[in-house]
């Protein structure tokens, strides 16, 4: 069943001054983006090229065969995006460098002029009344770096650090919140082990020893940037998906718990407690041998990878629900994958929650489940959480040329902003960003998944504004905050 065939009381919108009344005022509520999703402007600033350009020049891997080379051309038109977001109160702006514009081959050379953007751009949020959070690694590794084995490499962590501290000597002075690495899990899974992302390899759990690097430059870039002395908090941003068995049968739950390893305790238990994941009891011995193996992560790379950070970034789209046994249409949340049938288990359907474009379920509830497993897992090792990402896809119609009426993310934001507020007890909660700002270029997806607050033309690249934007700058007014 598709969003537009439920009924109006599958999307219910809460009153935007019911819910600015139950956050607490210091919460932030922020909007998210990504460099290679938005940017454009691939001629400017000798950017060089990413893993994402080389990727989609292959046959078939983007669902509508197109390119990042204009995607929203933010590089152009930031201005008009940052003048939407203080026109809506918005709070805090997550946003994420391309390494390729500030450090065209990846090492070495810096591009003055891809720094000098940047710092420009972050000027104008900070005057803009908003809380800057910037990514460092946002998914495109400078292609120069992938030739030389990217992150199966052991020197792309010393590489990221480089840049890391180069941005950091820039910017320290003016980013409140640092993010080194987004999503490594979904590098490693999309990336390395289903060939979905860039830069599409498919080695299934092979991939492992991908993610353990992507944590060791997260490791080495915490401390350069605190070597560059910037002033701003650090933290991580890991997507978290409680993961629950499909049925109370063993091999159900051993690999729901494989799911919840290969997400999210390989992930976060090295970061937050320094030590390995355990590898789940129940599973057949030769598979617990290999995952064993894989995620054996050496004594000194755990040193490494163990800093002290400041917030946990934690992107939450939807639960899990995992039974045993490959799916044989080669089905995962980002698209169909060969790789998929070499993969023990399956997610099965939710068929209580509605569903967005991509088919994920929307169950804000999810939200507070992630916050709890957080808190038992990791109690006072847990810094304060920033949900750094939140948001849904679905196909939006514009009305009469100017409306677009998209109650289903409006109900989804408001809804996941009623969970946050509500909060679990043991966990601060600081703020939330919504994916995203203007609707763009969704990685494999090319722009068949519509995710934004704002709708963007296609052929016009015109920017206009959604219900859901709407119900977010009434929320800020009624917070308080200027709004337009
Ligand atoms: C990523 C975003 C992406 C979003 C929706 C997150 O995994 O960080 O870049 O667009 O999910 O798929």
């Amino acid at each position: 069943m598709t969003a537009r065939d439920l009924p109006a009381s599958a999307w219910p919108v809460p009153e935007a001054a019911d819910v600015a009344a139950s956050l607490p005022p210091a919460f932030r509520v922020g909007v998210a983006t990504a460099a290679p999703q938005i940017e454009g402007g691939v001629d400017l600033d000798g950017r060089g090229r990413s893993i994402w350009d080389d990727f989609a020049d292959r046959d078939g891997v983007i669902a509508d065969g197109s390119a990042p080379r204009v995607t929203t051309d933010h590089r152009r038109r930031w201005r008009d995006d940052l003048r939407l977001m203080q026109d809506a109160g918005i709070d805090a702006y997550r946003m994420s460098i391309a390494w390729p514009r500030v450090q065209p081959e990846g090492s070495g050379r810096v591009s003055a002029a891809g720094l000098g953007w940047y710092e420009e751009l972050l000027d104008a949020v900070v005057d803009a009344g908003m809380r800057p959070m910037v990514t460092l690694f946002h998914w495109d590794l400078p292609a120069p770096l992938e030739a030389r084995g990217g992150w199966l490499d052991r020197d792309t962590a010393p590489r990221l650090a480089d840049y890391a501290h180069v941005v950091g000597e820039a910017l320290g002075d003016r980013v409140a919140d640092w993010v080194t690495v987004n999503e490594p899990a979904t590098v490693t899974i999309d990336g390395y082990a289903l060939g979905l992302h860039a830069p599409g390899h498919a080695r299934v759990l092979r991939a492992i020893p991908a993610g353990v690097q992507l944590l060791r430059g997260h490791g080495l870039a915490v401390r350069a940037l605190r070597d560059a002395g910037v002033q701003g908090r650090i933290g991580i941003v890991n997507a978290h998906t409680p993961v629950e068995p499909a049925s109370e049968r063993g091999e159900d739950r051993a690999m729901a718990a494989l799911l919840d390893l290969l997400h999210n305790r390989l992930f976060a238990d090295p970061v937050l407690l320094g030590t390995r994941p355990a590898v789940p009891e129940g599973l057949p011995l030769p598979l617990r041998l290999a995952v064993g193996a894989l995620a054996r992560i050496r004594r000194r790379d755990l040193v490494d990878i163990h800093q002290p950070i400041d917030f946990l970034g934690l992107n939450y789209y939807f639960p899990s629900r995992v039974a045993a046994g490959p799916d044989r249409t080669g089905a995962s949340p980002d698209g169909e994958s060969a790789a998929m049938r070499d993969v023990p288990f399956h997610l099965v359907a939710q068929p209580e929650h509605p569903t967005t474009g991509f088919g994920w379920p929307v169950a804000p509830v999810g939200l507070a489940t992630a916050l709890e497993q957080l808190r038992d897992r990791y109690g006072d090792r847990l810094p304060p959480v920033v949900i750094t990402e939140q948001g849904a896809s679905f196909p939006d119609e514009v009305v009469e040329g100017v409306r677009v009426d998209d109650v289903e993310r409006t109900s989804s934001i408001a809804r996941h902003l009623e969970v946050a507020a509500r909060g679990v007890p043991g966990v601060t909660v600081e703020g939330l960003h919504v994916w995203t700002l203007v609707d763009n270029w969704e990685w494999a997806a090319g722009f068949t998944q519509r995710f934004g607050i704002v709708h963007l033309d296609r052929d016009t690249l015109e920017r206009t504004p959604k219900r859901s934007y709407r119900w977010l700058q009434e929320l800020q007014r009624a917070r308080g905050r200027r709004t337009a």
